[in-house]
């Protein structure tokens, strides 16, 4: 049986990696974030990390060579068997060429949903701005979705911290990248009629719901 596939897409702090963890419990499917795996490899020194860092830090997009890696590291892991989903990639026509040649090969007989998160830029920054992250990969939002104790992580006890991205004058950059690239790939999967786009600026819940009530529709 092919595997489920489900990529979330959206401007920075729209909400992807907070809806993707969601589906990703809900569906028992684990999550496979290219931010989060870049920061770790940063975190931890690696040599990818290393020249990663420059871009992450300025809000750049990493190069391909490097997602290449990171993706090739990350799928030997055995936990893809059923399915994933994907938070952040394909950022480029280029990533996208990657994903087909991926869904041709390794990844054949998968069947794919894509899920476009629409935030305006105001918005976005007021969710960055607010944003605190642990070590883990768990995050909140100072007011729209706190911890339990202030300043520490409810899984795991650690101190929350800022990412270091998400300063306003990078936070513009990552949204100039954001609007300069993801075009084509809506239309892509837009043509495919695998694209759902839900409204971003509801509650957490309500577009958990949304996101559901769309995935059940495509799948009928
Ligand atoms: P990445 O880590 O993917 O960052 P991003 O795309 O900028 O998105 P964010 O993680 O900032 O936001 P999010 O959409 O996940 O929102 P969240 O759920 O946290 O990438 C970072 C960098 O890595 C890139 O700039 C690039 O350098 C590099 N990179 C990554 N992938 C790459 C690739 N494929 N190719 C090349 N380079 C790559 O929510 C934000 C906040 O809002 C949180 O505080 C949350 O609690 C809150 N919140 C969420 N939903 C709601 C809601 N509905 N209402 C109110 N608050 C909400
Ligand atoms: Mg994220």
């Amino acid at each position: 049986m092919g595997k489920n596939i489900y990529l979330f897409f959206g401007p920075p702090g729209s909400g992807k990696g907070t809806q993707s963890d969601i589906l990703g419990k809900k569906l028992k499917l684990p999550v496979v974030s290219t931010g989060e795996l870049l920061r770790h490899e940063q975190e931890t020194k690696t040599k990818i990390g290393l020249i990663a860092s420059n871009y992450l830090t300025n809000g750049k997009l990493v190069p391909n060579k490097i997602i290449q890696k990171i993706l090739d590291k990350r799928f030997k892991k055995s936990d893809t068997k059923k399915g994933f989903v994907f938070d952040g990639f394909p950022r480029s026509e280029e990533q996208l060429d990657l994903l087909r040649a991926r869904l041709h090969k390794s990844e054949k007989g998968s069947k794919v949903i894509a899920i476009y998160i629409k935030v305006g830029d105001q918005e976005v920054k007021t969710r960055i701005i607010g944003r605190r992250v642990c070590d883990c990969g768990a995050a909140y939002h100072l007011k729209y979705n706190p911890p339990k104790k202030a300043g520490k992580c409810d899984l795991c006890g650690k101190k929350l911290v800022q990412r270091e991205d998400d300063k306003p004058k990078i936070i513009s950059c990552r949204l100039k990248h954001f609007y300069k690239t993801i075009k084509p790939i809506l239309h892509y999967f837009n043509q495919s009629h695998i694209l759902i786009e839900v409204n971003g600026e509801k509650s957490i819940k309500s577009i958990e719901k949304e996101i559901i009530k769309n995935i059940n529709k495509l799948n009928k």
